[in-house]
C-alpha cells in the first residue's frame, strides 16, 4: 500500500488527458486500486480517479460513506433526473461550486477480478461517480460549474 501525491489542476497535464482503458485486470491494477483507496481516505476525499495520481488509466474509486466502490473502465450508460450540488475536488483544493448532474446513474465497468459489474447510484453517490468518470476524460468539475469557481476572469 502506498499513498500517492495528488496532482493539482494547473500544474498537471495528465489531469487534462483522456485516460486509456485497462486491457487486463492483473495484480498491478489491483495494487493500484488499493493505493488509490488509501490515497483517497488519507486525503479525506470521497472519490479519486487514476489521473489524479498521475496515471492516465481508466480507474476510479469512490466512497461517500456507503462503502468503497472500485471501477475499472467505467462507462456511464444512462442518467435520469437532475440535481445540483456543491462539488469540490482533491485536485482543485479550496474551491467549491455547484454543478448540475444526473440524479440517478447506471454505470457499467469491471471489478477487481475483471468481472463486468453494473451499478445504479443516486444522489451524492451518483454525483461522485459522474465527477470521477469525468476525470478520465480530462474534465474537471470547474468546467461544468454553474458559477465561476475561481474568479470572474476565468469564466
Ligand atoms: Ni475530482
Amino acid at each position: 500500500m502506498a499513498i500517492y501525491n495528488i496532482e493539482q489542476a494547473g500544474q498537471s497535464s495528465v489531469l487534462r488527458e483522456k485516460s486509456k482503458p485497462i486491457k487486463e485486470v492483473n495484480d498491478t491494477v489491483r495494487t493500484l486500486l488499493d493505493d488509490m483507496a488509501e490515497t483517497m481516505y488519507h486525503a479525506e476525499g470521497v472519490g479519486l480517479a487514476a489521473p489524479q495520481i498521475g496515471i492516465a488509466r481508466r480507474i476510479i474509486v469512490v466512497d461517500v460513506g456507503e462503502g468503497l466502490i472500485e471501477l475499472i473502465n467505467p462507462v456511464l450508460l444512462k442518467g435520469r433526473g437532475k440535481q445540483v450540488s456543491e462539488e469540490g475536488c482533491l485536485s482543485v483544493p479550496g474551491y467549491y461550486a455547484p454543478v448540475e448532474r444526473f440524479k440517478t446513474v447506471f454505470i457499467e465497468g469491471l471489478d477487481r477480478d475483471g468481472k463486468k459489474i453494473n451499478i445504479k447510484a443516486k444522489d451524492f453517490a451518483a454525483v461522485a461517480l459522474q465527477h470521477e468518470i469525468d476525470h478520465l476524460d480530462g474534465i474537471l468539475f470547474t468546467d461544468k460549474a454553474k458559477k465561476p469557481a475561481k474568479s470572474q476572469d476565468e469564466e
